[in-house]
């Protein structure tokens, strides 16, 4: 059995379809969802889901390891970043080097750093008149967004269409692809 851990700190809709896609599998689970937010809906779907849950605090994110006892309480062998907004500490790359994907929604290497998440990606892709946007699944560094790509998918951008709208194409593929590629590496590994 693997077992992945999901960091998430917002609504949760990635983790949400991650969840439901290994339900039923015998050799994948997830095994815990870890979030910064006491008050983030990730936390209900993980109750809802039976899943047990860890809530981080800055201070022992940063200034200790602690984090690594947990995840080898639950044996987790992969990391999936679905909505986390903090920059990974050293330790934990090293912890788990190519183990641990993150996925974003813009076409990096554009529209990727800090400052660059949800819907400042989507205005700013929109200002700029791109044609297309689309998703971007890569393994976690300690800089934002700077890992290597593992895969992309893309989606068209008409002209007449809002950050909301480039947002709600974009969020299609992130639930359509996201499990896939996670199934697919895990797989493999
Ligand atoms: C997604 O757009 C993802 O690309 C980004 O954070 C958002 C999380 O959304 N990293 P949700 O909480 O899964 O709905």
């Amino acid at each position: 059995m693997k077992n992945i851990a999901i960091f998430a700190s917002g609504t949760g809709s990635n983790a949400k379809k991650i969840v439901a896609h290994f339900r039923d599998n015998t050799a994948i689970n997830v095994a815990l969802i870890v979030s910064n937010k006491p008050t983030a809906k990730v936390l209900d779907m993980a109750n809802d889901n039976n899943i047990p849950t860890l809530i981080i605090n800055r201070a022992d994110f940063y200034k200790s390891t602690s984090i690594l006892d947990d995840l080898e309480k639950y044996q987790i062998d992969f990391i999936a970043l679905a909505g986390f907004l903090w920059l990974i500490p050293a330790y934990l790359v090293k912890a788990f080097p190519n183990k641990m994907i993150n996925i974003h929604p813009a076409l990096l290497p554009k529209y990727g750093g800090k400052g660059m998440y949800g819907h400042h990606v989507h205005k700013a892709v929109c200002k700029n008149k791109e044609t297309e946007s689309g998703i971007t699944l890569h393994y976690v560094n300690e800089h934002y967004d700077e890992g290597n790509i593992i895969f992309q998918a893309t989606c068209p951008i008409a002209p007449t269409d809002t950050p909301t709208d480039i947002a709600g194409n974009v969020l299609k593929l992130e639930h359509y692809y996201f499990p896939r590629i996670l199934q697919s590496l895990l797989s493999d590994s």
